[in-house]
């Protein structure tokens, strides 16, 4: 039985939670690190069929997590649409100069079949228990990285775009939105049980913004997903959006709601769970993952089991795990949810 799969469909209760973790294969990890030192670029790895399936597995393997997350990013759809991407080390990623009118949707399936090829790869080798997560970024966030041309600490070119410009803003978030349900769709037939979508930076909108620029696009992914494949559970994770989880709980009402660590346990229990009869999903701190004591860890584990426990839940963090985080630290969090 896939435990992610009923808790986010069936809304099944588990006394033991499922478990995964945000960026679980990555540099934390030594295997994977020996991987990556071979693959060449960033993106060399995204496109290798066998060995993104490889680090991919390797968390599975460690820590029998409940769910493999496939190794990609969120930018390869700039990518397939004709934006150069390059991950540069220390400094992140950094995307070229594009025109709207030429983005290219119609090479998307092509330029990413190596990822398809990486899932049924993947789902021939997973445990049958074991579920596999596809996923996308969300076009708010996949937009910033474009207009930013990489990351940004406060959106400001993203910003005065959306504002100055909006006609061809939406313009953008439109291509991107059929784009990221194009791709997703994709992935299913590829074989991912679970897709997921990131709205990193959901957070940074002002409320008429946050509307049109997440909640609409959000309704229409998740209706999309809903309609053409109702087998496919989706988890949503706006993250920092602050109390407007319970909105999107009620308006966009994916399967699954990702909560960031900023959002007050006992206020998510009663606001989403309680009220919406929301699946959430979330969300202990990475920080405190990466830098706390083990008492702390345990003590945050047990008080996350306490509030959300009653209710089906999926455990994970609040954001990506931390390349600075120690194995211990993760066997710890393990250790607790697995105890009887
Ligand atoms: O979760 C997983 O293990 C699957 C793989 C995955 C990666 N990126 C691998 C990766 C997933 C789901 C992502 C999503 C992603 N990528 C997001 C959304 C989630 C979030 O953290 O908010 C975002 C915003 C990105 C964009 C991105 N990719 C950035 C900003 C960076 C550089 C900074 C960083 O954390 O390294 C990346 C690179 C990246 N993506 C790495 C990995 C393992 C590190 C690159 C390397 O190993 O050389």
């Amino acid at each position: 039985m896939k435990k992610l799969v009923n808790v986010l469909l069936k809304k099944e209760r588990f006394e033991k939670p499922p478990v995964w973790i945000m960026r679980q294969a990555g540099r934390y990890l030594p295997e994977y690190l020996e991987v990556r030192s071979k693959a060449g670029s960033f993106l060399d790895l995204c496109y290798n069929p066998k060995l993104a399936s490889e680090v991919t597995l390797q968390p599975i393997r460690r820590f029998d997590f409940d769910a493999a997350i496939i190794f990609s990013d969120i930018l390869v759809i700039p990518d397939a649409l004709g934006v150069k991407v390059e991950f540069v080390k220390n400094e992140g990623p950094k995307l070229g100069d594009f025109e709207l009118k030429n983005l290219k949707r119609e090479n998307l399936a092509k330029h990413l079949s190596p990822v398809f090829e990486a899932l049924q790869l993947t789902k021939s080798k997973l445990d049958k228990d074991k579920t596999l997560i596809g996923f996308s970024g969300a076009p708010w966030t996949l937009a910033s990285y474009m207009i930013e041309k990489g990351g940004s600490k406060n959106f400001e070119a993203t910003r005065r775009f959306a504002i100055e410009k909006e006609a061809e803003f939406s313009a953008l978030i439109e291509i991107l939105t059929d784009s990221i349900i194009e791709y997703l769709s994709l992935q299913i037939q590829a074989g991912v049980d679970v897709v997921k979508i990131f709205d990193s930076w959901a957070g940074v909108l002002p409320p008429a913004e946050l509307q049109k620029w997440v909640f609409e696009p959000a309704k229409k992914i998740v209706q999309a997903i809903k309609k053409n494949h109702p087998q496919i559970p989706l988890i949503y994770f706006p993250r920092g959006i602050g109390m407007n989880y319970e909105d999107f709980a009620r308006d966009v009402a994916p399967h699954g709601l990702a909560l960031d660590q900023t959002i007050e346990k006992n206020w998510a229990k009663q606001n989403l769970q309680q009220k919406h009869q929301q699946v959430i999903q979330g969300n202990l701190d990475n920080f405190l993952l990466a830098f706390g004591k083990k008492s702390e860890i345990e003590k945050e584990v047990m008080a996350i089991l306490e509030s959300f426990g009653d209710y089906p839940f999926v455990f994970n963090l609040g954001h990506g795990i931390l390349p600075q985080t120690p194995i211990a630290n993760l066997e710890i969090v393990l250790k607790t949810l697995r105890k009887s």
